[in-house]
């Protein structure tokens, strides 16, 4: 279990402090920093951008896990990777040419993942899966934290699990929405590797001790 990645979600973060809650979610033991860029449109709701990203970078040295709820995010992929983002996934339902996407997000030297949502089928991971670094599937709909895990969403975990394994390449599976101790166990089951917790680990009153309960109860 100890291959299990948790990406601190910084949009549940007190963003009046975000360079103090992000040095609580390093103390404890977050592995990845996990940004939420919603711009309006392909989501209803707005958080940040690059500039924000830029900024984070400077005061930490996690693995900036950059999860793009925008449209047309080709414009904006150089801007993301010059502001310090390591790992940037795009939506499969923003990118009418996907592959040109995600080759662009390799060539910019970072990682490349594409999410799906809730309503997407696994199935329309298949054409992309040799070319991408991480697979997240959505398990809300994105745009907001703090909303219940949908459930069925284990299924979807187990069908991208099984297609990765038939690629023999080595591809992140991430799931982002609605994990806590009780989730995290029914997903990590069911073939995840990397949590995104936003809710569960900054909205607690203590951060720290937060990573630790879901990593406890990931190792129970
Ligand atoms: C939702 C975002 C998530 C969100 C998860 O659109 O993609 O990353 O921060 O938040 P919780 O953990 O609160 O469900
Ligand atoms: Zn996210």
């Amino acid at each position: 279990m100890s291959k299990i990645k948790i990406a601190a979600s910084i949009l549940a973060a007190d963003f009046a402090y975000l360079k103090d809650q992000i040095h609580l979610a390093e103390k404890g033991g977050a592995d990845w920093l996990h940004l939420d860029v919603m711009d309006g449109h392909f989501v209803p709701n707005i958080s940040f951008g690059p500039f924000v990203v830029g900024a984070i970078r400077e005061h930490t040295k996690l693995p900036l896990d950059t999860h793009l709820m925008i449209e047309t995010p080709d414009r904006f992929l150089e801007d993301f990777r010059k502001a310090g983002a390591d790992i940037i996934t795009v939506h499969q339902e923003a990118c009418i040419h996907l592959q040109r996407t995600v080759a662009h997000i390799k060539d910019l030297g970072a990682k490349a993942g594409v999410a799906i949502n809730p309503a997407t089928s696994t199935s329309l991971l298949q054409d992309i899966l040799p070319d991408v670094d991480l697979i997240l599937i959505m398990s809300v709909n994105p745009g907001f934290g703090g909303q219940t895990f949908i459930k069925g969403s284990e299924r979807k975990l187990k069908e991208a699990k099984d297609m990765i394994a038939r690629t023999g390449r080595e591809i992140y599976l991430e799931v982002d929405g609605g994990i806590d101790t009780e989730t995290a166990r029914a997903v990590i089951k069911a073939g995840a590797e990397v949590l995104v917790a936003g809710t569960s680990v900054f909205r607690g009153g203590d951060i720290p001790k937060a990573i630790q309960a879901l990593r406890t109860g990931i190792m129970e």
